[in-house]
């Protein structure tokens, strides 16, 4: 395994663990039945009953467990074990019906030749992947004919903001060199010793291109002038469940989706 995605890995060990004992994930709420899934995704995927849906990236499985409380028939794919292990478990005790697969969504043997209905990933996920040729092909290989993938992401203008969103911090533009990062706490919360980690930015126009490239044909776009998550600490909720940039509201896009088909 290439070095800076096993770096990823101990990363997303330590952050399921805190991830899920945190307040951002209120898994009081989930247990008691509330969905993970924002509005957008809930829209843009539609009704899901009897489907095969591949989650891409599913960290420990409450947005994977949610489609599946909807009536899919639901796969999980993630890189940390620990995320993984998670998974299982919260399905067990749940009593929820999933399969969940620990690999590198890149690892084109991972899934073998299994084709879903759908293929969803969200909120956090491309940033980790150096290469979105090699992602593309992975998605059109496991949709069927026909099939449906569904991504809403954070989007790429955020992460060349600095911290207080004044400055840029970094280029738009994937030069294929991967940004170091060494994080003592996960967006939610907790504190860790220094772990290491890598991401690479995508523009909006490499997503697009990779997946037209991959042979799917796109169906939809769409910008958003609000995020869903505060994650990052210059976002202030200008609504219930909606956070813009504190010094400029509705100025900047700050999610995007995007739907294809195969
Ligand atoms: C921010 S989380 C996913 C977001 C998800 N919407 C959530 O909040 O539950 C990112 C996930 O990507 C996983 N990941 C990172 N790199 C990966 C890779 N190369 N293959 C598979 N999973 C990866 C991490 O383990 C982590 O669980």
């Amino acid at each position: 395994m290439d070095s800076r995605i096993a770096a990823n890995r101990r990363l997303w060990n330590e952050w399921a663990r805190i991830n899920q004992e945190s307040d951002f994930y209120d898994m009081a709420g989930f247990r008691a039945g509330q969905t993970s899934l924002k509005p957008i995704e809930l829209a843009e995927v539609g009704d899901v009953t009897a489907k095969s849906l591949l989650h891409l990236q599913c960290h420990f499985g409450q947005d994977t467990l949610s489609w599946a409380r909807l009536g899919a028939k639901v796969t999980g794919i993630d890189l940390s074990p620990e995320a993984i292990a998670r998974a299982e478990a919260l399905a067990k005790e749940l009593g929820i019906d999933a399969r969940f697969l620990c690999a590198d969504v890149l690892d084109p043997k991972a899934l073998g030749d299994a084709q879903f209905d759908i293929v969803f990933t969200s909120y956090g996920a491309l940033n980790w992947l150096p290469d979105l040729g090699a992602w593309a092909r992975v998605i059109a290989r496991h949709l069927k004919p026909g099939g449906r993938f569904h991504v809403v992401e954070f989007h790429p203008i955020i992460s060349i903001l600095d911290e207080d969103a004044k400055q840029i911090a970094s280029g738009y533009f994937n030069s294929g060199e991967a940004l170091r990062f060494e994080s003592t706490a996960s967006y939610a919360g907790g504190d860790h010793a220094p772990i290491e980690s890598f991401e690479w930015p995508h523009s909006l126009a490499e997503i697009v291109q990779s997946l037209l490239d991959a042979g799917l044909t796109l169906t939809s776009l769409r910008e958003f002038p609000y995020c869903v998550h505060k994650c990052w600490t210059f976002l202030e909720e200008s609504e219930p469940g909606r956070y813009v940039v504190k010094h400029h509201p509705g100025k900047l896009p700050l999610l995007f989706s995007l739907s294809a088909r195969k």
